[in-house]
């Protein structure tokens, strides 16, 4: 193990931040802009090196204390004034994208989260048997290796922790093989109501729903088998409208800041007639604009996500809205066609060549690309720009005291 003290100089898209030695890179979490640190080498690479933070030698002046001592493991940003996290956020978004569009893009605004912790409408736990009593646990960062946690985590609501630890005290109570449980994930939805979900290893019989105010549902699975008490989805509600989601659905995690991109979706409509939502999920976004125009198609890949949508299309009464289950890419070219508004809102890997190309060949008049990754939203604009300007580009702070962000992109021809 080698330790060394480093100057480092700035927080690259993976949220480590990057120093120097002896001419070769080296990354590192929890370490910020301009600090000298002390680090210990964890691996060696021909390229660069990885290291592990020990010592802060000399600090930044927007250093802070973290609120939790396992934050390295699930908000590496604790220590970064929240200031200092918007100037970071805005930089990284505007780089990112600037690496392939070659343009000196701004975002027209950054839209800051107004709660930096508890904001999460999911957290996922994982059990450390080593001991007598099960306890909620962390991986070490990019290790396999749990960290026991001493109260949950900062980053879901306290009511959200406080029913974990009841029901941990639950399971704590049960005569079962605790090797069995992997991990619970905790999902939460409007009024507080809370649906636990546990994944054991194995099969074991004896975990059903205790009566824990809030908690209005548990799914038990062990490998393709799923036994469910209670519900097995929950609501959320959004700019006024109800969506049901399923245990295992993907759904937007800052509720705030996800309204506020609605919001701004919505500004950005006005009686449209055929709308396109790639990459739905439950509906979200589709759902959200029904009164703005004549139909709305939602496509989506995951078939929960693709079923809770036509349960939200039956409990909204949406007539005007139909779902397909389909890979966006695979979607025929009779669908896009003839599209006023094209929405994407694909995962971190960004949306397939394969469907920019349809997009550009049947032209819609606006497409609306929400990213979680600036670098792939950077790779489909610089393609989409060859026939679209971009109207307006906005960064939301879905996930503070993270390197993650949310943008926004807004293309017309
Ligand atoms: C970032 S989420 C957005 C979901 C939705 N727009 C929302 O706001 O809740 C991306 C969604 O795309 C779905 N997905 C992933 N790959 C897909 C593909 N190739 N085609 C269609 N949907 C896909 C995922 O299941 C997930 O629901």
């Amino acid at each position: 193990m080698n330790m060394v003290p480093i100057k480092f100089e700035k927080i690259v898209c993976s949220g480590k931040t990057l120093g120097k030695t002896s001419g070769k890179v080296v990354f590192c979490y929890g370490v910020l802009p301009e600090e000298i640190a002390e680090v210990n080498f964890v691996k060696e690479k021909k390229d660069y090196i990885e290291a592990e933070l020990v010592n802060i030698i000399e600090p930044s002046i927007f250093r802070v204390s973290p609120k939790e001592t396992h934050y390295l493991n699930c908000s590496p940003w604790q220590t970064i004034s929240y200031g200092y996290q918007v100037d970071l956020k805005k930089n990284i978004t505007e780089d990112a994208i600037f690496q392939t569009v070659k343009k000196d893009l701004r975002l027209d605004s950054f839209y800051k989260a107004s709660d930096i912790y508890g904001y999460r409408t999911k957290i996922e736990y994982k059990l450390d048997d080593s001991g007598p009593n099960l306890k909620y646990a962390f991986y070490k960062r990019g290790t396999k290796n749990l960290v026991p946690l001493e109260y949950g985590c900062a980053l879901i609501d306290d009511m959200v922790n406080r029913l974990a630890y009841k029901f941990l005290d639950f399971i704590n109570s049960l005569n079962i093989d605790r090797k069995a449980l992997d991990r619970i994930v905790f999902r939460k939805g409007v009024n507080g109501e809370v649906l636990g979900i546990i994944y054991l290893n194995y099969k074991i019989d004896k975990i059903i729903l205790p009566k824990i105010e809030n908690l209005v549902g548990l799914v038990v699975i062990d490998g393709n088998n799923k036994k469910i008490y209670g519900q097995e989805f929950i609501e959320q509600d959004l700019l006024g409208t109800q969506i049901k989601y399923g245990y295992d659905c993907f759904f937007q995690n800052n509720i705030e800041l996800f309204s506020k991109v609605l919001e701004i979706i919505r500004s950005e409509i006005n009686n449209t007639g055929k709308i396109v939502d790639l990459y739905s999920g439950v509906g979200s976004i589709g759902f959200s604009l029904r009164d703005l125009a004549s139909k709305i198609i939602l496509i989506e890949s995951f078939r929960n996500s693709h079923l809770y949508s036509i349960k939200n299309i039956e409990a909204l009464g949406a007539k005007n809205v139909m779902s397909i289950l389909s890979n966006s890419e695979k979607v025929g070219e009779d669908i896009l066609k003839e599209a006023d508004v094209v929405i994407l809102d694909p995962p971190r890997a960004g949306a397939e060549k394969i469907l920019l190309e349809k997009i550009l060949r049947v032209l819609p008049k606006k497409i609306i690309y929400l990213s979680c990754n600036p670098i792939t939203l950077g790779r489909d604009m610089s393609y989409l720009l060859q026939k679209y300007d971009l109207k307006k580009i906005y960064g939301f702070d879905f996930y503070p005291n993270t390197v993650h962000t949310e943008t926004l992109a807004i293309f017309e021809r």
